[in-house]
């Protein structure tokens, strides 16, 4: 009779569980449409599924990560925000894993459409793919989340394994979830590991005992005690799910563990203990509800506080906040919807001339809007035509386009003439290409005066230098205006001495994965550089009097004694990539970097850096992966921090302010 009680609590309980889990705008199949003929959820599973064929640890830190970022401030990816006091940052945050599969996720779905896909989504589907890798029930999860924009340790409440379940039960009322979504959520410890940090309480001196824990099964006790010897220097790890043949997989497993004294966490012991959970812990243990109701338990925590709609951005880079106004905008947008038909049209429109709105970028954007003729096709022609003259011009607009996007977005305002603008700070020196910008500004306003920006004609003139040397064709989306400020103060541009985690930190800052700078430094395929930045690689590296060690011997003695001999009275440049190639756009640069022929100091360390390194001898092996995601890369880096709408100006002459 108790039992049938129980069951009929149970229904009650899941469906109460399902009534109140508030889905706001959250939908199934959020993303059909949205990113072209690409289905997004496929993109992510086929990600999770390749790290999960090589590392099945994977679904324990997904969950994790999907519990520690719904618990704070709701399901909106604010755990993966990168800084000082980040939530990351913050105690029980130190352990979580797998940031670097959701920057690996982001990066293709980004690929596959820009700006689309949250990362707040991206957490909870990939963890749903991988409950279903690890032999969970495969279930559906609605999308159209959105992502914070705080982050902060502060903010991180979570409960301590150390906590009685009537402790960890009020935190989980507090965020709206009852004693059968805790035990269910709980579940996920069915996989993973712990440190013996947390056990060793439960070893050797349980609640100031001195003594174990007694509710401690003695084989599990004996075992733990091997692997958390007493005073040990090191943190060993313990699985949470002690049944040697599930320690990966997601099932009941660890309550039947539970019900034969065999949990971990002081905790999940605890479950099977206090009456409130124990007959739910016996329950799960004993029937094969558990992988439908943890599905149900994880659909619930993935909805906890969403932002939807219009809330907060979509990150462009997880790790940090987007920086562009598109979502106050459209607020004010939407104000002026609203109002427009209301009474006050004057003090509308007053509003209107004030606020200087975002649009978007467009493909297409100079469709009709320069008489009859095709804007892109004439910048397109003046490229080809000075190319032919000299092919050198492809390294002089990539790295145009990187010196302007970096320094206050792309707004041309590196363009700018003057005695203390952005071209004479030291590393625009050697900057050129700009009569080239000047040829191509001089046709279009003649073409139709005031229409075409100096910012689109970079980014453009770029695009088709990059075709012309062998690069694949990409679609750039214009619609930029020009800035009006340009100081050479505030060029703030990587050294080539820089280290590679102060540099992912430089392009991190300003919303750029890892992978979009090893990817973007594929620039380097053309072009040259300058004896007076590689003489210390030659002749004194770090101080040590001698070449550095991660130089190839032979290109140390060839660029020593042909390129840059010992008292050589001017500074002879050299080139950037293999000689054979270094007018080509193409993978070589990544090739040269792994047979230790990189050049500049940031160059050769992307082939040492642990973490550049992968994607070094990815892009090595694939000239079809680099070239398509190269051109990728440069759209994203040209539709930073732009200016459009009625934002900046169309200047006349590109070295001027109007
Ligand atoms: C009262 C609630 C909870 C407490 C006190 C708790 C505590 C802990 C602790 C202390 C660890 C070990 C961390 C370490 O040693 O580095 C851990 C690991 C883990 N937790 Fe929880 N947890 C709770 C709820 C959850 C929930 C709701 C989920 C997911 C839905 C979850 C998923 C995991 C996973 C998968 C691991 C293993 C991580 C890995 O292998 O890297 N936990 N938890
Ligand atoms: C950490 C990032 C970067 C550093 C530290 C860096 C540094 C440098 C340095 C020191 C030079 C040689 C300048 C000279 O000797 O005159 C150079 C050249 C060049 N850089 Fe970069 N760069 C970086 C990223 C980029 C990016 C993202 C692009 C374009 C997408 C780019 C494109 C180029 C090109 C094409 C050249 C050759 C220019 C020429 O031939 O005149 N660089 N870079």
């Amino acid at each position: 009779m108790e039992h049938l009680m129980r069951a009929a609590t149970v229904v009650a309980l899941l469906v109460l569980s399902l009534g109140t889990a508030c889905h706001g705008a959250l939908q199934y199949g959020f993303y059909n449409g949205k990113c072209g003929y690409k289905d997004v959820e496929a993109i992510i599973q086929g990600v999770v599924s390749a790290r999960f064929a090589r590392d099945p640890t994977i679904v324990a830190a997904l969950l994790r990560l999907q519990f520690h970022d719904c618990f704070v401030l709701g399901c909106d990816a604010s755990i993966l925000l990168d800084g000082p006091s980040s939530e990351k940052t913050a105690f029980p945050n130190l352990s979580v894993r797998g940031y670097d599969l959701i920057d690996e996720i982001k990066a293709a779905v980004e690929a596959a459409c820009p700006g689309v896909v949250s990362c707040a989504d991206i957490i909870i589907a990939a963890a749903r793919d991988a409950v279903a890798l690890a032999g969970g029930m495969p279930y559906r999860v609605p999308m159209g989340r959105r992502d914070g924009t705080v982050g902060l340790a502060s903010n991180v409440v979570l409960p301590s394994p150390f906590m009685s379940v009537q402790q960890a039960l009020q935190i989980y009322q507090q965020k709206g979830f009852n004693v059968f979504d805790m035990v269910l959520q709980l579940g996920a410890h069915t996989v993973g590991v712990t440190h013996c940090s947390f056990v060793d309480g439960r070893l050797y001196d349980f609640s100031g005992s001195g003594k174990p824990d007694p509710s401690m099964n003695t084989a599990l006790l004996n075992d733990l005690k091997q692997i958390c010897p007493p005073q040990s220097s090191t943190d060993n790890i313990v699985d949470l799910d002690q049944n040697p043949t599930s320690v990966n997989r997601v099932d009941n497993s660890y309550y039947r563990q539970l019900m034969q004294n065999r949990g971990v966490l002081p905790i999940d012991q605890a479950l099977a203990s206090d009456p409130s959970t124990r007959w739910i812990v016996q329950l799960l243990a004993s029937t094969n509800l558990f992988p439908p109701l943890f599905n149900n338990a994880l659909v619930k925590l993935g909805s906890n506080q969403v932002l939807t709609g219009t809330q907060g951005q979509i990150r462009t880079n997880c790790r940090a906040l987007q920086t562009t106004l598109h979502h106050s905008c459209r607020r004010r947008e939407k104000a002026k919807m609203v109002s427009r038909g209301a009474a006050a049209t004057v003090a509308l429109l007053a509003l209107n001339l004030a606020v200087s709105c975002h649009a978007s970028l467009q493909y297409g954007f100079y469709k009709g809007k320069c008489k009859n003729q095709d804007v892109e096709t004439i910048i397109r022609n003046i490229v080809t035509a000075s190319w032919f003259g000299d092919q050198k011009i492809v390294a002089g607009l990539l790295r145009l386009q990187f010196h302007d996007c970096f320094v206050r977005g792309c707004d041309a305002s590196l363009l700018l003439d003057g005695p203390t603008s952005e071209k004479t700070a030291f590393p625009n020196l050697t900057v050129f290409g700009y009569d080239l910008i000047d040829q191509i500004k001089a046709a279009l306003e003649s073409a139709c005066p005031g229409v075409v920006s100096c910012a689109d004609i970079i980014i453009a003139a770029t695009r088709d230098a990059v075709v012309l040397a062998g690069g694949q064709k990409y679609e750039v989306q214009l619609g930029r205006r020009d800035g009006t400020v340009s100081q050479a103060s505030l060029v703030n541009l990587p050294a080539p001495e820089i280290s590679v985690p102060a540099a992912i930190q430089l392009y991190a800052q300003r919303g750029f994965g890892t992978r979009d700078m090893v990817l973007l430094l594929g620039a380097h395929t053309v072009g040259v550089t300058h004896c007076s930045i590689v003489n210390s690689r030659l002749y004194n590296w770090n101080g040590s009097g001698k070449p550095d060690p991660n130089m190839d011997p032979f290109y140390v003695m060839v660029l020593q004694n042909v390129a840059c001999p010992i008292g050589q009275t001017f500074d002879n440049f050299v080139f950037l990539d293999d000689p054979s190639s270094v007018l080509k756009v193409d993978n070589s640069y990544y090739n040269q970097l792994l047979r230790k022929r990189g050049i500049l100091p940031i160059d050769q360390a992307l082939a040492l850096d642990p973490t550049t390194k992968p994607i070094v001898q990815q892009l090595a092996g694939n000239n079809g992966l680099f070239l398509t995601q190269f051109g990728q890369a440069l759209v994203k880096m040209g539709a930073f921090q732009v200016l459009t709408g009625t934002q900046g100006q169309i200047r006349q002459n590109c070295r001027r302010v109007n």
